[in-house]
């Protein structure tokens, strides 16, 4: 290659690792990038990326180096570039004190928010977390937890965000095709040659990026692909979401992003169209695949089936506990849909960005492990240090294809921890309730559990 040639790109995934990494590298003026993704539409409807919103913390991280990386991703967002899509709530941290692990995570993320300079505020009761000026709306019990209030931090409108990404990354000089899956790697050796298409076409590149999000281990599993897969899993999160009249837009249009870290419950303020959105930050269900020797594949609302986006009654469960212990009032409204979103989760909740050892030019940016969205602004720069071999150090070992064994050992065994292996809960990226569960498809809600009064 000579010195003036850019490196071709093959980028398989247009969510925010496939689309940051593509904006760092048109930035940097050394590479050509075509970015692939088999939805026909993009934002890829079923994508984790696409929804109403996500959370972005700043410094609201258990891990001093995370929290870090999160301040500098808000600095970002607040750029004309992602076009108001970041929205400054306030994040309210919280956790039971009898709930070790979240309690835990709550403490540090606090700490780390002072050495960061951010002016959090303790609340160490629920009278103290009602008297907070954005929570002046009918307020309940909040199980009788404690925490603290960052004000800098919120959310972002996440399909509009990856909106915002691909536009620039076409307006650089990037192409984007939509509709366009992998179905092979075309391999000499150790080299990878470029990508075979589902229509035949062969698409050559210097470098493949694999960014597929919860689908990348469904595609390391298919025949055409066929390459050693690292420890990642793809588990469905439950998702539901209410729609507020505008006199409760109105009335509820101050409050924070209320985040529990103990049973993984989470609201956000409504967005702009008066929808409200709440989950449970969870272990998650697989839904494993005998044709591909049980490697679990997302159950998404283009799923042929899975059109109404049922959640499993136990989390709608958990969501209306969570609801009304935090907003009773929004507790007697009906829901309005429910959706299972799929992460792509490491053993030990890092992020998974470093070159496939089996070859030369094949690179792995994937694992986001439920809370990479917010560094949508900032995690292509790191995963291009990586492919440009100048990582950080503190994270070469985190992001690694083989993580030393010692961080992927669970630390504890708990639960159910026979459906498939190793469990998140207490890894050391973030916090996760609950133990991994299979997918039941009988034990799925129905239009009927939606309403308010069952
Ligand atoms: C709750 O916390 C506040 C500090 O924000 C404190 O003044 C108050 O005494 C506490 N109340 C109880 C019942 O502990």
């Amino acid at each position: 290659m000579s010195g003036d040639e850019k490196t071709k790109v093959v980028i398989i995934g247009a969510g925010i690792f496939g689309m940051s990494t593509a904006l760092w590298m048109l930035e940097s003026g050394k590479y050509e990038i075509t970015m692939l993704d088999k939805c026909g539409i993009l934002p890829a409807p079923d994508a984790a990326s696409t929804d109403l919103n996500k959370i972005v913390r700043s410094a609201d991280y258990a891990d001093p180096a995370l929290a870090g990386l999160a301040l500098d991703a808000v600095s970002h967002w607040k750029k004309p570039e992602w076009e108001g899509t970041y929205h400054e709530s306030g994040v309210l941290a919280l956790s039971a004190d009898d709930q070790p692990e979240g309690l835990a995570f709550v403490e540090s993320a606090y700490k780390n928010c002072l050495d960061l300079g951010l002016d959090a505020q303790l609340i160490p009761n629920v009278t103290a977390i009602k008297s907070l000026p954005p929570l002046q709306v009918p307020t309940g019990s909040f199980g009788g937890r404690r925490g603290y209030f960052n004000p800098i931090g919120g959310w972002a409108e996440a399909g509009r965000a990856v909106e915002v990404g691909l536009k620039r990354v076409r307006q650089m000089g990037g192409t984007i095709r939509a509709g366009a899956e992998v179905t092979g790697l075309i391999k000499d050796g150790k080299k990878v040659l470029g990508v075979a298409l589902k229509n035949g076409e062969e698409l050559r590149g210097d470098l493949v990026v694999v960014a597929a999000g919860a689908w990348t281990p469904a595609l390391f599993a298919s025949p055409g692909v066929a390459a050693r897969l690292p420890p990642i899993v793809a588990t469905g999160q439950s998702v539901a979401t209410l729609q507020l009249t505008p006199e409760e837009v109105e009335q509820y249009k101050d409050i924070p992003v209320v985040f529990n870290l103990d049973d993984g419950y989470y609201i956000f303020p409504p967005n702009p169209t008066g929808l409200v959105k709440m989950a449970i930050h969870g272990a998650g269900f697989i839904n494993p695949q005998e044709e591909i020797n049980g490697v679990s594949v997302p159950r998404t609302k283009l799923t042929p089936g899975a059109e109404d986006g049922a959640i499993p009654k136990v989390m709608l469960e958990k969501i209306k506990k969570g609801l009304s212990e935090v907003y009773p009032e929004l507790r007697k409204k009906d829901f309005v849909m429910t959706r299972l979103c799929w992460y792509c989760d490491t053993v030990t909740g890092d992020w998974l960005i470093d070159y496939h050892p089996d070859y030369t030019n094949l690179v792995l940016a994937t694992g986001g492990s439920g809370h990479a969205f917010k560094f949508a602004p900032n995690i292509g720069r790191e995963i291009l240090k990586v492919i440009e071999h100048r990582g950080s150090p503190e994270y070469k070992d985190r992001w690694a294809f083989d993580a030393p064994k010692a961080m992927v050992e669970p630390k504890e065994e708990k639960g159910d921890v026979s459906a498939d292996g190793p469990q998140t809960t207490d890894a050391g990226a973030d916090v996760r309730a609950g133990q991994r569960k299979l997918l039941v498809l009988d034990e799925l809600i129905t239009a009927q559990d939606l309403i308010a009064a069952v």
